[in-house]
C-alpha cells in the first residue's frame, strides 16, 4: 500500500463541482482580481471568525508582515514569538524591519509558553506572535493577559489551525489580528498560494487594504505600497472549501483518534496531546521519538514502506545555517523544549481523506518499527 502525505486530488474530486462553479463564475464574470468573489470570501471568512473584516492577500507570509506594519510595527520594535515555527513566521518579523526574539515552547503542546514570555520583555518590545501549531491553539487566555499588562499588541499566526478553539476562546477573540495562510497543503487550502488577515480593527483593515493594492484604495491615487492581493479565482476556491472546514477539520479529529488508538501501546514515541477543553484541528499529527536518534530511522522506515511522512520542522529557525543572517534577533533564556521538538518530530499522514485502511497500515509499520528498535 503507497500512503501519501496530501489528499490534495481527493478533496478536490469530493467537492468538484462546487469548487468548478466558483471558478467558473469568476471566469465569465471577467473580474479576476479585487472581484465580487474576492468581497464575497472575505465576508465569509470574517463571518466565520465572528469578526468585522477580513483581508485577502497573496499569502500567510504576506498576511503577517502586512498585519505588523498595519499595526505600526516596525525597526526598533521587538515581537516575541518561537524558534519551531514555519519559517515564514520569524521571516515576516524580519521584513517588517523588527526583531525577533524567541522564547521556549511549552513542552506538551510545542506552542508558545506564556511562562517563559515575561523574562524576554523589554522597553522595545511591541507585540507577541503565537503561533497555532499542527492544529492546536496557544494559551490565548495567558497571552492576553501578559498583553495587557505590559500593553502589547497579539497578532495570531494562524496559518495551521483555522477551526480551532481553545478552552473558553475562539481565534481571534482575544488578538488584534489573525494571520491565516491558504496554502494548498493548509486545513483550507487553495491551489497555489493564498493568505489573509481578519480583524475588528476598522483602521488595520483600511491599512492593509491600501498596502496590498500599491498603496492605493482609490484608482489612480497611491501611497507607498506593494503588491499582495487574493485572486479572485482562489477566492472562489476557498470560499467553495470554507463550506466544508468543520467537517473536515472533525475528519481529521476523528483520524487522529485512530491514530492515536492505535498508537497508545507505543513506548518509543510520544503521541500528540489534546488539552481539555481545546478543539484541536490536526493539522499535523506529529509523533515525537523519545530517542532523538530514532527520528530519521522511524522516518526512513515509513518511506521504505511507501508512506510519507514528514518532518515539521527539523531545523528550528535558530538552528538554520546563517542564522540570523544580519537580521536583528535575541533568544531568551534556554529553549530545550523548541530543540527537542525539533529534533524528535515526525509527521504521519493527516488529511480528511485518508482512509480507514491507510490509517492502520500507518500505525502498524510504525508498530513494526518499534520492534526493530525495542
Ligand atoms: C506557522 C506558519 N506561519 C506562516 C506560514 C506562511 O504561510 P504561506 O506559506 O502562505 O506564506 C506557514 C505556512 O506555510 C505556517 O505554517
Amino acid at each position: 500500500m503507497k500512503v501519501g502525505f496530501y489528499g490534495h486530488v481527493r478533496q478536490y474530486h469530493n467537492i468538484k463541482a462546487e469548487i468548478d462553479k466558483n471558478m467558473q463564475e469568476v471566469m465569465e464574470s471577467g473580474a479576476f482580481v479585487m472581484g465580487p468573489m474576492l468581497k464575497r470570501f472575505e465576508k465569509e471568512l470574517a463571518d466565520y471568525h465572528g469578526l468585522k473584516h477580513s483581508v485577502g492577500v497573496n499569502s500567510g507570509t504576506d498576511a503577517l508582515w502586512l498585519a505588523f506594519m498595519g499595526l505600526g510595527i516596525g525597526p526598533g520594535d521587538e515581537c516575541i514569538t518561537t524558534t519551531n515555527t514555519f519559517f515564514a513566521t520569524a521571516e515576516a518579523i524580519w521584513i517588517a524591519g523588527a526583531t525577533a526574539v524567541f522564547v521556549d515552547s511549552d513542552p506538551t503542546t510545542n506552542n508558545l509558553d506564556p511562562a517563559k514570555i515575561e523574562a524576554a520583555i523589554t522597553p522595545r518590545t511591541k507585540a507577541l506572535v503565537p503561533v497555532h501549531l499542527y492544529g492546536q491553539c496557544a494559551d490565548m487566555k495567558a497571552i492576553r493577559q501578559i498583553a495587557d499588562k505590559h500593553k502589547l499588541l497579539v497578532i495570531e499566526d494562524n496559518a495551521q489551525s483555522i477551526g480551532a478553539s481553545g478552552d473558553g476562546f475562539r481565534i481571534g477573540e482575544l488578538s488584534d489580528a489573525v494571520c491565516l495562510s491558504f496554502i494548498i497543503q493548509k486545513n483550507l487550502g487553495t491551489f497555489g498560494d493564498g493568505g489573509a488577515v481578519v480583524t475588528n480593527n476598522s483602521a488595520l483593515d483600511q491599512e492593509i487594504r491600501r498596502m496590498r493594492n500599491h498603496g492605493s484604495l482609490k484608482r489612480s491615487v497611491h501611497s507607498y505600497g506593494f503588491n499582495s492581493r487574493l485572486d479572485d479565482l482562489h477566492a472562489g476556491i476557498i470560499s467553495a472549501k470554507l463550506k466544508h472546514i468543520d467537517d473536515w477539520n472533525d475528519l481529521r479529529r476523528a483520524r487522529a483518534a485512530r491514530y492515536s488508538a492505535g498508537l497508545a501501546g507505543a513506548t518509543t514515541i510520544t503521541l500528540p496531546t489534546e488539552l481539555p477543553g481545546y478543539r484541536h484541528v490536526y493539522h499535523l499529527y506529529v509523533v515525537e521519538t523519545k530517542n532523538p536518534a530514532h527520528r530519521d530511522q522511524l522516518l526512513q522506515y515509513l518511506q521504505d514502506n511507501d508512506i510519507d511522512a514528514k518532518c515539521h520542522y527539523p531545523i528550528a529557525i535558530h538552528q538554520q545555517e546563517g542564522y540570523p543572517w544580519g537580521k536583528e534577533a535575541r533568544i531568551v533564556g534556554e529553549i530545550p523544549n523548541s530543540e527537542r521538538n525539533a529534533a524528535r518530530c515526525v509527521s504521519l499522514p493527516m488529511f480528511p481523506e485518508l482512509t480507514e485502511a491507510e490509517l492502520d497500515y500507518v500505525v502498524e509499520k510504525v508498530l513494526e518499527w518499534e520492534k526493530t528498535v525495542a
